[in-house]
């Protein structure tokens, strides 16, 4: 052995901060929906994901409130020995319904879901084609399966049907194809109904992550997914609109009984604690109603958009709340993060390998909470940045 056994540990954190990479923790308090403050100092944040703000809704946090006070702090076991109480059932239920699906399926994160439902539903004579800008959850599920795996290029119908149509003349037994609604870290948007066409043409699966749209776009806010038929699976995550945490797929009830009796991820893990299940459960009740809401956020997206734009970046494809400032270089795009600390903003500073190399950006996410005015300081202060 060489001289130590954590040396690739140490080579990996050099390789990191040599490359101005390395990752490290920040701790945030919220102080409201859109305030966070880091030590002493108070951010405006333009880097979570609560776009309606209801973490801090207050039926939201009483329904939490009341099934701990009923039912305690855990499940105390997975849902199929003894963690599956009443208020689970009833929950499934109500997503069901409220997206108009046959069934739903808790998971206790959308990682948790996407990294073990799409192994359980291949095997070695399955093909998996994935976006290949898709959430890095997706991409582990699919490496954790035995199936071929390929990438379509980004939100391209063509590149996809090519790859379907070489499929064809090698007998798998099942394909699927997994993309996002509106993806992650470039905010832009799949086109789902030709998608949805081709894996019908194709008699392929069509797992669709809906995970940053819930909430947010859709009918009455419940997704980008929601309106398209053809789908047979779609994941939803309630760490992001809904202001709470755990995920759900949502499937028919026969593709519920598999994942059931067959998904290591569902199966071997303690189940979502009730406070959990009723911040979602409130949440949910609230979403459809949430119009004035949502119009709120629509207007926050066109005026952040175009003011970046004025100030000279690019927002890529951007076409939601996840805005994209393009800048290209670390380290450029580092000290424009450290640069809005300063002024009293959170932009994160996203660099690869979350995003391609030399696409390294400042990730804008806008909340229904926030102010025209909170947005405008942070508009001025990124046109103030780029005449310096
Ligand atoms: C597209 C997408 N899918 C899944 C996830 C994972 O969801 P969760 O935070 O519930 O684990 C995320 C979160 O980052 C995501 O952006």
């Amino acid at each position: 052995m060489s001289d130590s056994k954590y040396q690739f540990i140490n080579d990996a954190l050099e390789k990191r901060k040599r490359g101005n990479r390395f990752r490290t923790l920040t701790s945030y308090d919220p102080k409201d929906e859109v305030i966070i403050s880091v030590g002493e100092d108070a951010l405006i944040n333009f880097s979570g994901n609560d776009y309606l703000g209801l973490s801090k809704h207050p039926d939201v946090i009483q329904r939490a409130k009341e099934y701990v006070d009923e039912y305690g702090t855990s499940a105390g076991a997975s849902r199929l020995i003894s963690g599956t109480f009443s208020i689970h059932e009833k929950l499934e239920e109500k997503i069901a319904s409220t997206f108009d699906w046959e069934s739903a399926l808790l998971f206790n994160s959308g990682f948790q879901a996407n990294s073990t439902i799409i192994s359980t539903l291949t095997d070695r004579h399955s093909l998996i084609l994935a976006d290949k800008l898709s959430h890095n959850s997706l991409l582990q599920g699919s490496l954790a399966s035995r199936a071929d795996f390929q990438r379509f290029d980004h939100n391209s119908v063509d590149d996809l049907a090519d790859k379907l149509d070489k499929a064809s003349s090698r007998e798998y037994k099942r394909i699927i194809v997994i993309t996002e609604s509106l993806f992650s870290m470039d905010g832009d948007r799949s086109d789902l109904q030709s998608i949805s066409d081709l894996t019908q043409q194709h008699d392929a699966w069509l797992f669709i992550d809906d995970a940053h749209a819930m909430g947010v776009w859709g009918k009455n806010g419940l997704g980008l997914a929601n309106s398209i038929q053809g789908i047979d699976m779609v994941l939803g995550t309630c760490g992001k609109a809904f202001g709470g945490f755990g995920a759900f797929l949502l499937c028919s009830s026969e593709i519920r009984d598999y994942l059931v009796n067959f998904c290591p991820g569902f199966i071997y893990t303690t189940a979502l604690p009730p406070s959990v299940i009723g911040s979602i459960e409130a949440s949910i009740e609230l979403i459809p109603y949430m119009k004035e809401d949502r119009n709120r956020l629509y207007k926050h997206i066109s005026v952040m958009r175009e003011g970046i734009h004025k100030a000279g970046y690019s927002t890529g494809q951007s076409d939601s709340q996840i805005i994209p400032i393009i800048i290209g270089d670390d380290s450029e795009t580092v000290e424009l993060a450290d640069y809005f600390k300063e002024r009293g903003f959170l932009g994160t500073a996203i660099r690869p390998p979350t995003v391609p190399e030399g696409s390294a950006r400042i990730r804008i996410t806008l909340s229904s909470k926030h102010t025209e005015s909170q947005i405008n300081q942070f508009l001025t202060a990124l046109t103030e940045w780029t005449n310096d």
